[in-house]
């Protein structure tokens, strides 16, 4: 429906809040739904969107200024439902900077939650483990993060309506909401790992070196998205948590190449053990808003 969109022209802080405004008209000719929380559902997560009840789904191209998501196992659309009867909305696939994407763009929709009415975002992903404890299919709850991409959506000019010039980051991932997911994931007796994860840029994956210098800086886990999102959701003023699902072993551990294709097999066994610990999560922010 949309001319065509440079998604790589950049976007600044100051720039957001009209593009916001025209996002949210778009979201609210469709739904009066206010969301509780948002979902960033990475790769292997996207089976949760099918647990989303009553959903108006929206695809990513329908949307003032977005294209459509370009990344394998990402579909690309923007759903505003109930899971275990809590409104929230759920980004199914996300945007990412390898795509071209400015920082500005990826970090709309975290900004678009905010303005539906979102408190709380979780974001998932999929990474290789740093860790070497960590196999595939461990899930980790993310306690921090290195935001190596060498970019963010805070350059230029301040929006100061949405958040500060100079953004705090001390507990981003905040501490309440990481207690709320690990009694959610000991209620499913699912096993949930802790720790930190990097952002790079991408989309190459990692040399082993780079993988071993990861491990010296204090990463637990690697991937090529999230960071930008948790500075752009702390600056809105949103409560941020997260889980990595690690696919793979960090580059050189296993001697092995890597691939997306093992990255979305194992997305494929471990994501519905995530899904069962979201849900009740979220079900848990529904009791405790009532
Ligand atoms: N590196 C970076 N991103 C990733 C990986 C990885 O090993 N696995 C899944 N996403």
């Amino acid at each position: 429906m949309t001319e065509a969109i440079d998604p790589g022209l950049p976007i600044r802080p100051a720039d957001q809040p009209a593009r916001l405004d025209a996002l949210e008209a778009a979201v609210r000719d469709r739904t009066n739904l206010r969301p509780v929380v948002g979902l960033v559902l990475g790769s292997g997560l996207g089976g949760l969107a099918a647990d989303v009840e009553d959903a108006v789904a929206i695809p990513f191209d329908d949307l003032p200024g977005w294209p459509a998501a370009t990344a394998p196992g990402h579909a690309g659309r923007l759903l505003l439902g109930r899971l275990a009867g809590v409104p929230v909305v759920a980004l199914q696939g996300r945007f990412h900077v390898y795509e071209g994407n400015d920082p500005g763009l990826v970090v709309q929709p975290v900004l678009l939650f905010r303005r539906l009415g979102a408190g709380i975002v979780v974001l998932t992903n999929a990474a290789g483990g740093v860790n070497p404890d960590y196999r595939p299919g461990t899930l980790m709850l993310i306690d921090d993060h290195l935001n190596l991409t060498g970019r963010t959506p805070l350059l230029g000019g301040n929006a100061d309506a949405i958040g500060p010039r100079f953004q705090d980051l001390v507990d981003a991932w905040s501490p309440r909401l990481r207690e709320r997911l690990r009694s959610a994931a000991d209620g499913e007796g699912v096993t949930l790992e802790e720790g930190v994860y990097a952002g790079l840029l991408g989309p190459q994956f990692e040399t082993p070196a780079e993988v071993r210098m990861l491990r010296a800086l204090g990463a637990d886990a690697v991937g090529m998205s999230t960071v930008l999102e948790c500075i752009a959701a702390r600056w809105a003023g949103l409560e941020v948590c997260g889980v990595s699902l690690i696919t793979n072993a960090g580059a050189g551990y296993t001697g092995q190449p890597l691939t997306h294709e093992e990255v979305l097999a194992s997305g494929a066994e471990a994501g519905p053990r995530l899904a069962r610990v979201i849900r009740r999560f979220v079900s848990g922010l529904g009791e405790a808003a009532t």
